[in-house]
């Protein structure tokens, strides 16, 4: 009798079948919403995270992790862990007590690697712009130039801001200088170019549910022999255990071909299996219509806002395509809009620290990148703007 009642009331107080989530269009900052082939794979039956096949999945993540990052790097993985955990992967194992370290600071995301350098030991200097502004290369260089570094650390493109910071320069400086650079590529990967390769950098991290059209949980990333070698010039093991790289390619493997793959963790199979298809359509799409498509999704959703009388906060000079930021004009109150347009299925994200209340931030990333989502979210703005 009893448990017939504790059932009539799980069913009231959760529907039966047990009620879905709510569909949300989702123009935050991440995450974005995902192709319905990366839903799929997440469903796939499960194996075990050493079974022969999933092996096999992890090499392809690999492999397709270095097409989309643009490097030979062998070492390229996705963490199992959300942006901040691949972030934390590489100042905690480049980083050790004393060193030095150099940290662009340009909004929200550069103030947290300063943090990550600091707990990992370093002595941190930090070359700052103005929110909404990027460092001139020539700073980091005035820097150096004062006193040598052993790692420059920079956000490529700063989610709290919307301002993309030039990265490529910034690299040939810390290198003429003896340094090493680390990018924090969270918000760029598979929206606007990224060429580790090309730029040398030897270290970036990123993560899965932005441009790169995954859910949350993952963060790739990507470290060159310069790198790794500081990492083995090491005086003392990484104060981290779970992001040890050195036992964590015990697992991925130390270098390509068969090898003995040591228990690390128990690897997210699941997400690994969505990344791998997301990677898939991003390679399938190719990178540079990828970035374009980032691109004219901007173009057109700019375009609407000036139709609305709505202005952007970041210049046009270093103004980000997947990370729209909007001034929110005098006597509109941001929570209000902001519920309305949730109240129709659709989000977007809020300013942070200082630009709270002052803006929203609209992010146009991956499966949410088009001309159709682009009007979808145009109308709905405008309609909660009208009341
Ligand atoms: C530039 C940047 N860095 C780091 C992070 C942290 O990533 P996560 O929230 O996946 O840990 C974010 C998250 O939005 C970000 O935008």
């Amino acid at each position: 009798m009893l448990d017939m009642a504790a059932k009539v009331l799980h069913r009231e107080l959760t529907g039966d079948p047990p009620a879905l989530p709510p569909q949300r269009a989702l123009f935050g900052a991440g995450p974005a919403n995902v192709d319905p082939r990366v839903s799929r794979a997440l469903a796939a039956p499960l194996v075990g995270h050493l079974d022969p096949y999933f092996l096999q999945v992890m090499d392809e993540t690999m492999a397709m992790l270095r097409q989309v990052f643009r490097t030979t790097n062998h070492h390229t993985i996705p963490m199992s862990a959300t942006g901040s955990g691949g972030l934390e992967t590489i100042l905690l194992n480049l980083l050790e007590p004393g060193d030095e370290c150099v940290v662009g600071v340009i909004g929200f995301f550069g103030q947290r690697l300063a943090e990550m350098s600091a707990r990992a030991g370093a002595t941190v200097r930090v070359v700052e712009a103005a929110l909404g502004e990027v460092i001139a290369p020539e700073r980091f260089e005035a820097e150096l130039q004062k006193k040598p570094a052993k790692l420059v650390a920079l956000v490529h493109a700063e989610t709290s801001t919307g301002a993309w910071q030039p990265v490529p320069e910034v690299a040939e400086i810390a290198h003429r200088h003896g340094a090493l650079i680390a990018i924090d590529c969270v918000t760029s990967l598979g929206g606007v170019p990224v060429e580790i390769d090309q730029w040398g950098i030897d270290a970036a991290g990123s993560c899965s549910q932005k441009c790169i059209g995954s859910p949350p949980g993952l963060s790739p990333v990507t470290f060159g022999p310069r790198a790794l070698a500081a990492v083995r010039r090491r005086r003392a093991k990484p104060t981290t255990w779970y992001f040890d790289l050195n036992a964590l390619f015990q697992y991925w493997g130390e270098s390509d071909g068969p090898r003995e793959r040591a228990f690390h963790h128990t690897a997210p199979v699941a997400s690994i299996y969505a990344l791998r298809e997301a990677l898939r359509l991003v390679l399938e799409e190719g990178l540079e219509a990828r970035w374009a498509r980032h691109g004219a999704a901007h173009e057109r959703f700019a375009d609407g806002l000036q139709r609305l009388g709505l202005e952007l906060f970041t210049p046009a000079t270093h103004r980000l395509p997947q990370l729209n930021v909007i001034r929110i004009p005098k006597g509109v109150d941001d929570a209000t809009v902001r519920r309305r347009l949730l109240e129709r299925g659709i989000e977007i994200a809020g300013g942070f620290g200082p630009l709270k209340g002052m803006i929203w931030r609209v992010g146009l990333m991956g499966y949410n990148a088009t001309p159709e989502r682009v009007d979808l979210l145009l109308g709905a703005l405008a309609e909660a703007l009208k009341h």
